[in-house]
């Protein structure tokens, strides 16, 4: 923050402040029209642009405008007389940073300066920040700052390398694909990922569409082809609903597992394959096993690794983040500009059960960005299911869980959020609203993990 370049027709004042600020230890460099800055910008590089806003030919506000459309991120600082003071506030609103009154003591330079450099060390520092954070809270696609999901990002760094099986569980729309995606960018197999949904195949065709036929194998088969397996070789194969994979084709899964040996239908050799499984089920496999509906030999070669993908209200504080996420990413796809959501329809979001989990909020969030009129989010723009769901607890009974443990934190959270809320962040009021102890209310947000209202 040192290179400062001092544009101004007057020779005499480019003098002074040449001496000035040298004194004070910048570098300088001096030119007395807006065209020769622009030259000397891209051999001296200057953190700080001083120009004068009334030139002959191009004045400070052209000089800033095409230092804008360079993309260059100098501070622009413009001096103005006392008669062009709507020429300086005009380069304010155009992206000056400051300016200064002609004629100037020589402090008032130098402070405009400091008060720059600060600016843009906070910047700077910011940046860094904000980086980091959306460092932490991504890994490859997901994004995620609840412990829980911490924990698997921690998890598929570990494991991604090997060549373990592993099953994803969770609920529809949790992320169990996202996760599988994750696994196998981490894994350094040059391999292709290759999808399929064991559940939206019908059986005859599954087994052919997984290891391959030979020509004439069956009627249709009018010529040989790869199975998925095949086209999996080197990379990983993600078998996605794995729950409904049929007994039958459940036994030459396992074969495969075991020496990674197929055979394409009506073809006599086996073919060696090189392919990291991972399968995903929406269900229970423990339960499927006992009613004898999934083989328990598949199950245990199945389970070796296991990553549950937990449900978006078992980790609310996720929410705001996917809320984010899911706006700007919107806001670039449909070319609309959609600020936020008002609080309302914040707490609606956040309080809301989400059976479909981070799908159902991808969703909802597109579908009020159509909605709504301005360029705020409300209440309104929301399906009624959600808006409707206003009572978390009915919504926690009506899930069906049982645990008094994780139906009272819940409870306990949308509370604690509220009365934050109401007091607008004041946690003594706060914590006398909800009949706590402060001490009890500060590890409470701490546990919960509780930033943003
Ligand atoms: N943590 C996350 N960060 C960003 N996007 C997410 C996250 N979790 C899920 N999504 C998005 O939500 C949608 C559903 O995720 P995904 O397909 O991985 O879920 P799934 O568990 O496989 O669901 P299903 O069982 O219905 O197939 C996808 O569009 C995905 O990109
Ligand atoms: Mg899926």
């Amino acid at each position: 923050m040192r290179r400062v370049l001092v544009v101004d027709d007057e020779e005499n004042l480019r003098v002074v402040l040449r001496t000035l600020l040298r004194r004070h230890g910048y570098e300088v460099e001096t030119a007395p029209t807006g065209d020769e800055a622009l030259t000397l910008v891209d051999s001296f590089g200057p953190d700080v642009v001083l120009t004068d806003v009334r030139m002959p030919k191009m004045g400070g506000l052209d000089l800033l405008a095409t230092l804008k459309a360079k993309g260059n991120e100098a501070t622009v600082i413009v001096m103005s007389a006392y008669g062009n003071m709507d020429l300086a506030i005009e380069a304010m609103k155009a992206g000056a940073y400051d300016y200064v009154q002609k004629p100037f003591k020589p402090d008032e330079v130098v402070l405009a300066l400091r008060k720059a450099e600060e600016r843009e060390s906070l910047r700077r520092e910011n940046r860094v920040l904000r980086d980091e954070i959306r460092k932490e809270h991504r890994f490859e696609d997901i994004l995620a700052k609840s412990a829980k999901m911490q924990d698997i990002f921690r998890t598929i760094a570990k494991i991604a390398e090997y060549k373990t099986t592993v099953l994803v569980t969770g609920e529809s729309g949790a992320g169990k694909e996202l996760v599988a995606r994750a696994i196998h960018r981490r894994s350094k197999r040059t391999g292709p990922f290759v999808a399929v949904n064991c559940g939206a195949i019908p059986e005859n065709l599954l087994e052919s569409e997984l290891f391959g036929h030979k020509k004439g194998a069956f009627t249709d088969a009018v010529q040989d082809r790869r199975g998925l397996f095949e086209e999996a070789n080197g990379g990983s194969l993600f078998l996605d609903e794995i729950g409904e994979l049929p007994l039958a084709l459940q036994v030459k899964l396992l074969r495969v597992l075991e020496d990674e040996k197929i055979r394409r239908l009506g073809e006599t050799r086996d073919l060696q394959v090189d392919v990291r499984i991972i399968a995903a089920t929406h269900r229970d496999l423990s339960n499927e096993t006992k009613a004898g509906r999934f083989r328990e030999d598949l199950f245990y070669r199945l389970n070796v690794l296991l990553i549950h993908c937990p449900a978006l209200r078992d980790r609310r504080e996720d929410i705001p983040l996917l809320i984010e996420h899911f706006l700007a990413r919107n806001n670039a796809r449909l070319g609309t500009s959609i600020r936020g959501l008002d609080t309302e329809a914040r707490r609606l979001l956040y309080e809301y059960a989400w059976p479909g989990n981070v799908r159902e909020l991808e969703n909802t969030i597109e579908r009020a960005m159509v909605l709504t009129e301005g360029d705020m989010i409300t209440a309104a723009d929301l399906p009624e299911r959600v808006r409707e769901a206003r009572d978390p607890v009915q919504m926690q009974l009506a899930s069906g869980e049982l645990s008094v443990k994780k139906t009272m934190r819940i409870i306990e959270e949308i509370l604690i959020r509220r009365a934050l809320q109401k007091t607008k962040g004041n946690r003594t009021r706060a914590a006398e609203i909800l009949e706590i102890s402060h001490r009890a209310l500060l590890y409470k947000i701490k546990d919960y993990q509780i930033t943003d209202l």
